[in-house]
């Protein structure tokens, strides 16, 4: 296990850390023309001189994931956009990020503000976008700030605007703020949040490639997935699919991290099928004043629980899945022998419910009374029929009942919880009764 922190890019290789290197030689690269002088904007200069379809085909040669947790190739999906009919098409960034225990974004576009834009131009040249919007969460005060700075730069560079680089092709792209709301992450609520309305997730179909913003065709991806693109352009898909190569079918590298009582939390570069020990032990410095390792999310509070039997699995979605949760964000959260599997439990569902939108019976209402099942539980009030509740909650909130993923990504950690950990849950029924004794007694 290391003594001090490591650095996320690693030994600042290009060829192996793609997405930060560069912060090996700055500590951030704001600037257009450091970003330009490290490689920057190399990979958009080369995308503009071939035809749109052909960078479709590398990015599509490249099998690159998307990063905002439901791993959907980006190739396919930009694919699947309707055909240019001359009005406006529309490009979107998703950086709500507010998956708790995810940070990853934040941290690429406070410190790397133009890769996101070079990745953006990239997705926005082969798609023919006309205006792009990067929809990042209000309280990403500075990430906002820098965007909007570095946004500025590159227009005096002609890199947005009209006729960009003499290509004939014309391109605006803005930062636009949430309020701070979990479901405006959701790609279909964040386009009614970005059109001024309520954000309620919409019916799909139609789904944003065919009718998206303003009712015109729409791709949504997320910060990460977008800061892929500048290296792929640049050193090709087969390079690309090779940074994981003997480890995943996953490719690339991703950014890892993991918070909770490791002794170093934070994030790494690493390639996809990195072992969640690697990422605990090597990378975070283990567990924190001699604690152990109980359970872990692998990607944010909308991921299934693990226990610590799980801690060799490659993450990469495959080997997570087959063991019964979700890759998600890759940022691992972890819970130490300590702390009380209800508790935390409790905890996310108290957020879940809360970010309910509201919109479908199951999750506003269910919610709420996962939480006060689990409230009863931890206070030593719960009872057996408690868990067989909380149980019946997991298969009525799950996909298919509701009208989003939100109530079935809240299930995911109580299912994990229950599947793991029951024996916590049933303790405290046991606790309950024998407290109900003692007052009998009294
Ligand atoms: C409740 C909810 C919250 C979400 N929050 C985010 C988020 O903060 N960032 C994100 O990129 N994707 C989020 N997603 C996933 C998006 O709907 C969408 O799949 C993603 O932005 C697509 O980008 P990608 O293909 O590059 O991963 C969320 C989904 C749900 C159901
Ligand atoms: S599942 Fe929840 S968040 Fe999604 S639409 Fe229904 S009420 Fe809203």
């Amino acid at each position: 296990m290391n003594t001090e922190p490591k650095p996320i890019y690693g030994d600042g290789n290009p060829e192996t850390h793609p997405l930060t290197w560069r912060l090996s030689k700055q500590e951030h690269v704001r600037n257009a023309d450091d970003y330009e002088a490290l490689e920057g904007y190399a990979g958009f200069k080369k995308a503009i001189t071939m035809p749109p379809k052909d960078v479709l085909e590398v990015i599509k040669a490249a099998t690159v994931k998307g990063r905002g947790g439901a791993g959907f190739p980006a190739g396919i999906k930009w694919s699947l956009m309707a055909p240019n009919d001359g009005g406006p098409r529309y490009l979107i960034c998703n950086a709500d990020e507010m998956e708790p225990g995810t940070f990853k974004d934040r941290l690429l576009m406070e410190k790397l503000p133009h890769q996101l834009i070079e990745g953006m131009l990239i997705a926005a040249y082969t798609l023919e976008a006309t205006q792009g919007y990067i929809f990042i969460r209000g309280e990403y005060i500075e990430a906002a700030q820098y965007l909007n700075e570095a946004l500025e730069q590159v227009r005096a560079k002609g890199y947005l605007g009209d006729n960009i680089l003499d290509t004939g092709w014309n391109f605006e792209l803005y930062v636009h703020t949430g309020a701070g709301r979990y479901i405006c992450g959701e790609e279909t609520a964040l386009i009614n949040s970005l059109e001024g309305r309520r954000a309620n997730p919409r019916t799909k179909p139609p789904f944003p490639q065919v009718a998206g913003a303003w009712g015109r065709p729409t791709i949504v991806n997320n910060v990460e997935t977008y800061n892929n693109l500048p290296a792929i352009m640049l050193r090709g898909p087969e390079w690309y699919i090779g940074l994981s190569a003997g480890k995943s079918k996953d490719p690339g590298t991703k950014i890892y991290g993991a918070s909770g009582k490791v002794k170093f939390p934070g994030l790494w570069e690493l390639p996809f099928g990195t072992t969640a020990r690697e990422v605990i032990e090597d990378h975070a410095g283990g567990m924190r004043d001699g604690l152990k390792l109980k359970a872990w999310l692998p990607g944010g509070a909308s991921t299934d629980f693990l226990a610590a039997e799980h801690i060799d699995l490659p993450m990469d979605a495959e080997s997570i899945m087959k063991a019964g949760s979700r890759l998600g964000t890759c940022l691992l959260m972890v819970v130490d022998e300590t702390q009380c599997m209800v508790s935390a439990t409790r905890n996310l569902e108290e957020f879940f419910a809360r970010e309910s939108c509201g919109w479908c019976t199951p999750c506003r209402d269910g919610l709420p009374w996962a939480v006060k099942a689990l409230k009863a539980l931890e206070n030593g009030e719960g009872k057996k029929e408690d868990i067989d509740h909380l149980q019946e909650l997991t298969r009525k909130l799950w996909i298919g009942k509701t009208f989003c993923a939100h109530a079935p990504g809240a299930m995911e950690p109580l299912m994990g919880a229950l599947k793991h950990f029951r024996s916590e849950f049933e303790a405290k029924v046991v606790n309950a009764a024998a407290q109900n004794r003692d007052v009998a007694q009294a």
